[in-house]
Formats: structure tokens, C-alpha cells, sequence
């Protein structure tokens, strides 16, 4: 049977790819940040995952104000990307894992998730930054990702409640899944950030700890916050916090967080990094 081994929760800022491309990992702006996925690297060349389920939020690449599903699952066995003017280079398309998707999307309508079905479907830099960060070099051609989008951009935007529901659906419909794969879960984007207006800027660096701290054990204390009560404590774009909800939700088991980084700022973003561990209940209570 399939089982989610953890959750890695990693902000998605483009300049990263930049960073990256020039080879910046170790310059006094970049090192702080670039540390904080040593440990990642180490837990994932142990759990060695075959699949990684990705909660992001598309930014104009493949859907636009026009037409934004609330909740969108890629069923393709590729998923290119293409120039999203942000002056970074195209990463190359990264494998899909059909038959998983398609379980997954069978389970989610069958659990009342109305989601749009993706067969073709382009990934933004909030795919592309995260796993370009936690498989450098030419690793990220060991995983094979399954891509759940959530609309974060054009309200209304579904509550901290809906995604954490949503990820618990994915964690039950993983669990029920013949083959044998390691599937780890991911939410990107976050944490405090706004683009633009008048806060322009803005980063909360107390509602951001409150965040990375409730999200371990009490999840359900964050979902109490409404997209506006978010919008305001997190910034417009601090909203991406629902990727992290949805990721949360699908570890259904005992969960520990064995590594957090926390580094302001990244380009105008509070950028962390969360490695959560998911233990089956039965394997917790025996040790
Ligand atoms: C930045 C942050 C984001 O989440 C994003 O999607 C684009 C840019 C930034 O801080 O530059
Ligand atoms: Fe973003």
C-alpha cells in the first residue's frame, strides 16, 4: 500500500531560481536561506519518496482571471513549464504520476470535492522553485509530482477549513492505494508577503511563527481564521498559507516537525521551511 511519509512546507519566490542559476547558494544574502535546506536534502536522501502530491497556487501560467478553478488536479505524466517573465531560466518538465492522479481524483469527487481535471497542465515557479530547492542538481529527475492547485488569487478563495479538508481526503485516498509508494506531500508559497498597494512589503513575523507552530498539532485552531482575517495578519499574498493547510491535512497520522527554518527577507517575503514527519498511528503508539 502507498503511505505518506511527511510533508515539506517551502516558500516559492522566483528570485530563488535566479539565485540558483548563477550559483548565489552561498553568498552572505542567499546562505541563510539555502541552509535551511540541508536538512531537507538529508531526510529526503533517507526517505527517499517516489512521489511528491504538490498544493500550490497558480500565478497567471496556467489559469487566469478568466477562468480559476478553486481546486485543480493534473492527471498528466509530464508537466512542463514555460517563461514567466520573471528573468529565470524554463526548468525542464518534470514527470507526472497518471495513475496515482487519477486515483486521487476519483476519490476526491467521490469525498464531494468538485475539482477540475488537468490532463494537460503547465507548472508555475511555485512547483518549480520548491522542488528545484529540496532535488538540486539534476535530483528533482528522481520524483514524479502530482500537482493540486488552489486558486489563492481571485476571491472568493476557498477557507483554511475547505483545504485542510481537501488534504485530508488526498491523505485517506493515498492510504487506499494498491502500490507500494513512498508519497510525500508539499505546500509551497507563504508565508507573510504582499506584493502590492499600500502595504506593499508587509511581513508579520508573529502571525508567521503562530503559523509554523499551530500547523504541527493544532491545525484546526488555524482554520478558525477567515481568507480576510489571513489577508490581513499575512499580507494579500500571505494567503498562499492554504497550500500549507492542504499539505497539514493530507498527514493523517502522528506528525512531528523535525525541521523548520525561518529567514525574512527573501526578495519582499517572510520565507520558511517546514519538514513535518507523518508516523502511522500504530507504529506510534507500539515505540
Ligand atoms: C514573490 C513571492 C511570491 O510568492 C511570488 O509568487 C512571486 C514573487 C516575491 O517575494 O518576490
Ligand atoms: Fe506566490
Amino acid at each position: 500500500m502507498a503511505r505518506i511519509i511527511g510533508g515539506v512546507a517551502s516558500t516559492h519566490v522566483p528570485a530563488i531560481g535566479k539565485a540558483i542559476a548563477d550559483n548565489k547558494q552561498n553568498d552572505p544574502y542567499w546562505r541563510p536561506f539555502f541552509q535551511g535546506f540541508d536538512y531537507v536534502h538529508k531526510w529526503l536522501a533517507r526517505e527517499k519518496p517516489d512521489v511528491a502530491i504538490v498544493f500550490y497556487n497558480d500565478h497567471g501560467l496556467n489559469f487566469f482571471l478568466d477562468k480559476l478553478p478553486t481546486f485543480a488536479v493534473g492527471a498528466a505524466d509530464e508537466y512542463r513549464s514555460e517563461d514567466e517573465g520573471w528573468g529565470i531560466p524554463v526548468a525542464r518538465a518534470i514527470k507526472g504520476d497518471a495513475d496515482l492522479s487519477w486515483h486521487l481524483i476519483n476519490a476526491l469527487v467521490a469525498d464531494e470535492f468538485d475539482i477540475t481535471i488537468c490532463q494537460e497542465m503547465l507548472v508555475d515557479h511555485a512547483v518549480t522553485i520548491p522542488i528545484a530547492l529540496m532535488f538540486p542538481g539534476e535530483r528533482w529527475q528522481t520524483i514524479r509530482i502530482v500537482p493540486v492547485s488552489i486558486n489563492t488569487v481571485q476571491h472568493p478563495l476557498p477557507s483554511l477549513k475547505r483545504c485542510l479538508k481537501l488534504g485530508r481526503s488526498v491523505g485517506r485516498a493515498v492510504e487506499s492505494y494498491k502500490p507500494d509508494l513512498r508519497v510525500m506531500v508539499v505546500g509551497t508559497g507563504g508565508l507573510s508577503h504582499q506584493l502590492d498597494g499600500k502595504r506593499a512589503g508587509f511581513i508579520n513575523k508573529e502571525f508567521d511563527r503562530l503559523c509554523m507552530d499551530k500547523i504541527v498539532d493544532e491545525p484546526e485552531a488555524l482554520a478558525r481564521y477567515s481568507i480576510h482575517d489571513v489577508v490581513e495578519e499575512a499580507g494579500a499574498q500571505g494567503v498562499e498559507f492554504l497550500n500549507w493547510m492542504a499539505m497539514r491535512g493530507a498527514l493523517t497520522g502522528y506528525v512531528k516537525e523535525v525541521h523548520r527554518n525561518y529567514h525574512i527577507p527573501i526578495s519582499n517575503t517572510a520565507a520558511a521551511t517546514v519538514v513535518l514527519e507523518n508516523a502511522p498511528i500504530a507504529q506510534h503508539q507500539a515505540a
